[in-house]
């Protein structure tokens, strides 16, 4: 059975810690949701860490939607939360359903996710409304770093503070039934996290919050271009691909890959009668 909203928000009610990674493809998502991961979030950080790009502003509906599906593919139990890409639902209500739709009817996620506060709180009664669970984001919003100056924390100062705690108040209120808090000092997040009754899901934002969130490449070494001071490296994987990589090299190189064990036979009476065909068809 798929993990729906109502458990996710039983686990805050339980005091149990909400565990969520990123997963952008099958592969990913089939190991992260047989580990036991209840919630895998399709980001739009697969712009930077699948794609090469150099934010996550050029992310378009297509490339998300084709990694939801996959990551769809793969998850079977886990809840999956595809991530709006930027301005597919600032523009009007409209284009927020309508791009939103398009996650939960051609993607096949369970809900979406969207960055910001009261700016988007009509959007997301809506989407509520109409039956598309949504989960808010808040704090270091990846989409807006040119107008926050880069990625930095938020909230340090009180007007900020003030402000994120009301745009947490007013997700709730409209609905979503999770907010992911982003590079926001650990005593706000813990502040915000006892004021509203949905989960809290932190990045960067102290121990405090109902659940964490980590870019799966981060925590497995995967992707070392830019790597933020809230992820824990769990593996080092890109070194361990890199040594792979080299291993296969050298044993082509040296023909000790591939062997017999790796090879498929025939009867060799077979090669020997077609060898002489091919001779005497050279001759004549
Ligand atoms: O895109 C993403 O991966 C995210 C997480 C960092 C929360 O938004």
């Amino acid at each position: 059975m798929r993990v729906t909203i109502n458990d996710i928000k039983e686990m805050k009610r339980r005091k149990e810690k909400i565990p969520m990674l990123t997963a952008y493809d099958y592969v990913t998502a089939k190991i992260v949701d047989e580990a036991g991961v209840p919630l895998i979030l399709v980001g739009d950080s697969l712009g930077m860490v699948m794609l090469g790009y150099e934010s996550t502003i050029p992310v378009t509906m297509d490339e998300m939607i084709h990694h939801t599906k996959a990551v769809v593919r793969g998850a079977k139990r886990a809840l999956v939360v595809g991530d709006m890409p930027f301005m597919t639902y600032h523009v009007s209500v409209a284009d927020a359903l309508h791009n939103a739709a398009r996650f939960i009817q051609e993607g096949g996620a369970q809900a979406v996710k969207l960055e910001g506060g009261e700016v988007v709180a009509e959007k997301v009664r809506r989407l509520v409304e109409c039956g598309i669970p949504v989960m808010g984001h808040i704090g270091l919003t990846p989409q807006s770093m040119h107008q926050l100056g880069g990625f930095k924390v938020q909230g340090k100062v009180l007007e900020q503070a003030r402000k994120l705690l009301n745009d947490a108040v007013v997700l709730e209120q409209s609905g979503a039934f999770t907010i992911v808090l982003e590079c926001t000092p650990a005593p706000l997040s813990r502040l915000i996290t006892e004021q509203v009754g949905i989960p809290t899901i932190g990045i960067g934002a102290g121990p405090d919050c109902d659940g964490q969130v980590q870019v799966i490449s981060d925590i497995l070494g995967l992707y070392t271009e830019f790597v933020p001071k809230h992820a824990k490296r769990f593996a080092n994987l890109g070194q361990q691909v890199r040594n792979a990589v080299s291993t296969y090299i050298s044993e082509v190189k040296s023909v000790s890959f591939p062997t017999m064990e790796h090879s498929y036979v025939m009867d060799e009476s077979l090669i020997d009668a077609i060898a002489s065909e091919a001779r005497q068809s050279k001759r004549g």
